[in-house]
């Protein structure tokens, strides 16, 4: 079996990340003897220098033939006068609308040896903690309407948010089914005491889980779960949230597993094909000089293996080659860990391939 990859550097520490990613999955494919090949996509800053165009369609149609999309990041200051369909971003967010991929999957897992790396206090995160942020993603505020105009008061801009009965149905499903391989607690997350589309967003979501009875539910605000996030986050297991909250959601966890250099993410429609990058941006301060740290990207790939190819075994190869480096208390600079030894984007990448291994089942 041969699998396709299409390969979105893109700006920054993109093309470091998507690198070192590339480098596990060639070590995963010697040991595993499954195959892979990779088909190079512009995309973002990169693509609009090239083409005057931040997602040329030859990139979608290179997208479309392939598996899956493994993404690096996007943007940079250079490209922030551009108007908005033209920015870097437009990239991912076509992607994403393109693919349908309206369900991003972000764990946040705490690592024991990372304890010293989150800002949190101990006695918070003692026990560790695992949440999947379940981020609708194709829809609310970011592809709603959008405009700037002006009247007789001067300047004024809008953006809509707006959601669909099937929209929230669809994502509530794929939380509920998140939780049912987990610890069947499902929280919702949204701003129901103040806006319309919460209130659409918690009825659909207690009608879908009806069908799933044995997943706790909790409704929660979003100031609160931001608070709660920090007080408390063992609490959470899948949280489940519209676009915007949880693309702040998402970078608030990360920060609390030690680095926003760690966190994953899956993103996928109705089918198998999906598109897989870290949560973080591009960087573009630390670009290009073996300083990033490529384990979100390295752990999108793991989730790409499990989600879209059906390799479970292949993506536990990695989190344990992971887990051995950090046991070997090796890291990059932006996590800190007592008695540590600060290592390269490079170095870092060599010592998780080395230690990637076919397990005996
Ligand atoms: C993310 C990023 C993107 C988003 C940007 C780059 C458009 O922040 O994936 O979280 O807001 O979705
Ligand atoms: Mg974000």
């Amino acid at each position: 079996m041969t699998y396709r990859i299409a390969v979105a550097r893109g700006d920054g520490v993109g093309p470091e990340v998507v690198e070192s990613a590339m480098q596990i999955l060639e070590r995963v494919s010697e040991v595993f003897g499954i195959d892979f090949t990779y088909h190079d996509v512009l995309v973002g800053g990169a693509a609009y220098d090239a083409t005057g165009n931040p997602l040329p369609e030859e990139t979608l149609d290179t997208i479309r033939e392939c598996d899956s999309v493994l993404f690096g990041a996007v943007g940079g200051d250079k490209w922030d006068g551009l108007p908005h369909e033209l920015r870097p971003e437009a990239a991912i967010l076509g992607i994403r609308k393109a693919l349908m991929a309206y369900s991003n999957l972000r764990p946040g897992i705490l690592y024991p040896q990372l304890k010293e790396a989150s800002p949190l206090k101990n006695h918070i995160v003692e026990d560790g903690f695992d949440i999947c942020v379940v981020r609708e993603l194709t829809g609310g505020i970011y592809f709603g309407r959008k405009r700037t105009w002006e009247d007789e008061n001067g300047e004024r801009a809008e953006d809509v948010e707006e959601y669909s009965r099937e929209e929230i149905e669809r994502i509530a499903r794929k939380a509920f089914q998140a939780a049912m391989g987990r610890s069947k607690r499902v929280t919702s997350v949204d701003k129901a005491n103040v806006l319309h589309t919460s209130r659409l967003w918690r009825k659909v979501v207690e009608e879908v889980h009806v069908d799933y009875p044995e997943v706790e539910l909790l409704h929660m605000y979003i100031d609160n779960a931001c608070m709660q996030a920090v007080r408390n986050p063992s609490q959470f297991d899948v949280i489940l949230t519209s676009n915007i909250f949880g693309d702040i959601l998402s970078d608030e966890i990360s920060m609390l597993t030690g680095s926003i250099g760690l966190l994953p993410s899956a993103s996928m429609g109705d089918g198998r094909r999906g598109i897989y990058e870290p949560i973080h941006g591009s960087a573009p301060t630390i670009a290009g000089m073996d300083r990033v740290n490529p384990i979100g990207t390295i752990l999108s790939a793991a989730m790409m293996l499990e989600h879209s190819f059906g390799l479970p075994k292949a993506a536990r190869s990695i989190e344990d080659a992971i887990k051995k480096v950090f046991d070997e208390k090796y890291h990059t600079e932006d996590v800190f860990m007592e008695g540590g030894k600060t290592v390269g984007t490079k170095e870092i990448t060599r010592l998780i391939a080395k230690n990637i291994e076919n397990g005996a089942n």
